[in-house]
């Protein structure tokens, strides 16, 4: 066995380090802004904060958990989770890319105006309006918790395993439970969301994903919603 001075050891671990800091971990930032590997810029879709483009239904990354959005991309790459728009894209990038970009866009502030979300979470809820009975009420009768019991006080999200709701695309979030409904979408979690999302009819679908699309989102966001989607233009 060979042993190495204390000098000529230190001398390779800082080789080691340069060496990785000059191969550099994937910068998270600049995929979203430039893509990667032929996958193309995430902003062109997700938006330049990663707020999400309703009126495509482009859902919002920004303040969602890097775990969670890691396991999507992973689950889009393998084809488990179905998505034509994003299938190549997820599949253009390795595993630490893909990692990297999910921790970015975990770190960027969530979109949502927190206050008004808390304002409409107080307001009394009428039976007759089913998309926020179940977000706030659930269907007993059918096993179905509240959505919020799960996704967090007004749908805001928990850590990890309980994505955000408030403010996502009515057609995106339609088109989860419906991807569930069909097997095209992987159980996740305890099988928790195929069990929710079979017991629901198609009008309750409907109506539960215009509520959560319609919650407050932060004034600045609305401000440049206003203006044609900036990605759009690229
Ligand atoms: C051409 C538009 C487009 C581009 C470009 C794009 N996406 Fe997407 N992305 C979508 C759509 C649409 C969905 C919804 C998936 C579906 O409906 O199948 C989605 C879904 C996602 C999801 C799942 C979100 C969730 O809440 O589960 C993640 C994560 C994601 N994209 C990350 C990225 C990253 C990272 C990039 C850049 C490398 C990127 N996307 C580029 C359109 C796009
Ligand atoms: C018992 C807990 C639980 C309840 C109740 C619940 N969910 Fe979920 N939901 C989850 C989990 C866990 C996930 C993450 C699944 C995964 O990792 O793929 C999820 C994910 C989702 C997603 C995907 C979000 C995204 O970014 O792609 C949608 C949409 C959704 N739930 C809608 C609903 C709606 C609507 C209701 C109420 C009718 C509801 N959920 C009730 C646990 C729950």
């Amino acid at each position: 066995m060979t042993r190495r001075s204390l000098p000529a050891t230190l001398a390779l671990a800082f080789l080691y380090a340069t060496a990785a800091h000059a191969q550099g971990a994937p910068d998270g930032q600049k995929i979203s802004a430039q893509g990667a590997n032929g996958a193309p810029a995430c902003i062109t879709c997700h938006g330049a904060k990663g707020e999400g483009n309703p009126a495509a239904g482009f859902p919002q990354l920004a303040g969602m958990g890097g775990k969670y959005l890691a396991e999507q991309l992973e689950a889009m790459a393998n084809g488990s989770r179905v998505s034509p728009v994003m299938a190549a894209t997820a599949k253009a990038l390795d595993p630490a890319q893909r990692l990297a970009v999910a921790q970015y866009y975990a770190a960027l502030p969530s979109p949502l105006d927190i206050d008004g979300l808390a304002a409409t979470a107080l307001r009394p809820v009428p039976p007759a309006d089913t998309g926020a009975w179940l977000a706030t009420r659930g269907a007993w009768d059918k096993n179905v918790p509240a959505c919020n019991q799960c996704h967090g006080p007004g749908g805001i999200g928990v850590g990890d395993n309980f994505p955000g709701l408030a403010g996502q695309p009515a057609a995106y979030i339609a088109g989860q439970l419906r991807a569930w409904r069909q097997g095209q979408r992987p159980p996740g979690p305890l099988g928790l969301m195929p069990a929710v999302a079979t017991r629901l009819t198609d009008a309750e679908i409907d109506a539960v994903s215009a509520y959560y699309a319609g919650l407050p989102k932060a004034a600045s966001l609305l401000a440049s919603q206003a203006q044609p989607a900036a990605g759009a233009k690229q």
